[in-house]
């Protein structure tokens, strides 16, 4: 039995069929990871080459899993069966659930709604991968606000297992439910996050971005600095990131959480922490609690 979001004991809704707007960087991740999961999709683009180049993509990557896991060709077939393009906005009718993955900007993303919505079936629901912008706002743009909600996929998609489910305003229970469980469908970890500029992890995400940027202006080498933090213990450096992210998609992100909050401003909660003499590891409290150096929980 699907396991339910935390608080949600509403029923889900059956997806049956999918539908992917925008076949970028996103919509090729998420659509390879519908059909891959069981679910047809169709991707939908504006230009006929787009929409090829997605399919390509997609088929890449299931040659290189095939031959991973050295699996015959009818398994890539099979998958690739569940999976179609399309230019036509018609051709999206019928489908459970619809999920944008067009640019990062909210005229673009009301206009694919208001174009979508009217035809859909009446249960069908909406789900946004965008970035940052409010779901809520985007809600006012629709017939049916109830069924629209967001559903945060990372990069590569088929790859990072978090998934934000995030709850616009008039997002019904059983909407967020269902995407919550299609989430977990997909193999990935979902959380329910609130509606708030970049959500949970692009807040966070973008402040340290926007700092290595500012380090940069300031004269630094942005290719030391990107080297450097690696040996610091991350995967990959910021810049390498934001290249991975695409840097409009980083921009626009940039621009949405620069209005929202005050990057400057300091917080004191370490400030408060200190003064408690809680100071991490070396004192053996500061987030976490530490007994003989081990980490026992949260503090
Ligand atoms: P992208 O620029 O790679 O792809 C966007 C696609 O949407 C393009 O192929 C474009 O032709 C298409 N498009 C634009 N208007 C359209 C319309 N009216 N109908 C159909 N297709 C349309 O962008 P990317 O990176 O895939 O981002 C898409 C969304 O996903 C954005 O909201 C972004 O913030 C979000 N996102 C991006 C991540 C990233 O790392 N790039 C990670 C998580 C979310």
């Amino acid at each position: 039995r699907a396991k339910k979001a935390p608080g949600l004991d509403t029923e889900t809704l059956d997806v049956a069929r999918a539908a992917v707007i925008g076949g970028g960087v996103m919509g090729r991740g998420i659509a390879g990871l519908l059909a891959e999961r069981g679910i047809p999709v169709v991707i939908r683009d504006l230009q006929e080459e787009i929409v090829r180049q997605a399919l390509d993509a997609i088929r890449t990557r299931f040659e290189h899993q095939a031959e991973k896991k050295h699996q015959p060709p009818e398994v890539v077939a099979e998958k690739m069966a569940r999976i179609w393009g399309t230019t036509l906005a018609e051709d999206l009718a019928g489908t459970d659930l619809v999920i944008e993955a067009v640019v990062e900007k909210m005229t673009v993303k009301q206009a694919v709604l208001e174009e979508i919505e009217p035809l859909l079936p009446e249960t069908a629901l909406f789900a946004t991968n965008t970035s940052a912008l409010s779901v809520s706002e985007l809600q006012k743009s629709a017939q049916r606000p109830q069924n629209l909600g967001g559903l945060h996929f990372f990069n590569p998609a088929e790859k990072m297992p978090l998934v934000e489910v995030i709850r616009g305003e008039a997002t019904s229970e059983q909407a967020l439910a269902t995407l919550f469980a299609t989430a977990l469908k997909l193999g990935k970890t979902p959380i329910v996050v609130a509606d708030r500029p970049g959500f949970l992890v692009n807040r966070l995400l973008m402040a340290f971005l926007n700092e290595a940027c500012l380090i940069v202006e300031n004269g630094v080498d942005w290719l030391s600095l990107d080297v450097r933090a690696t040996s610091f213990g991350l995967p990959m450096g910021p810049f390498r990131l934001i290249d991975e992210v695409g840097i409009d998609i980083g921009a626009e992100v940039g621009t949405t959480l620069s209005q929202a909050f005050t990057y400057v401003e300091k917080s004191s909660l370490l400030e408060r922490a200190a003064e408690h003499k809680d100071l991490g590891r070396k004192s053996g409290r500061g987030f976490y609690r530490y007994q003989k150096g081990q980490e026992i929980g949260r503090n």
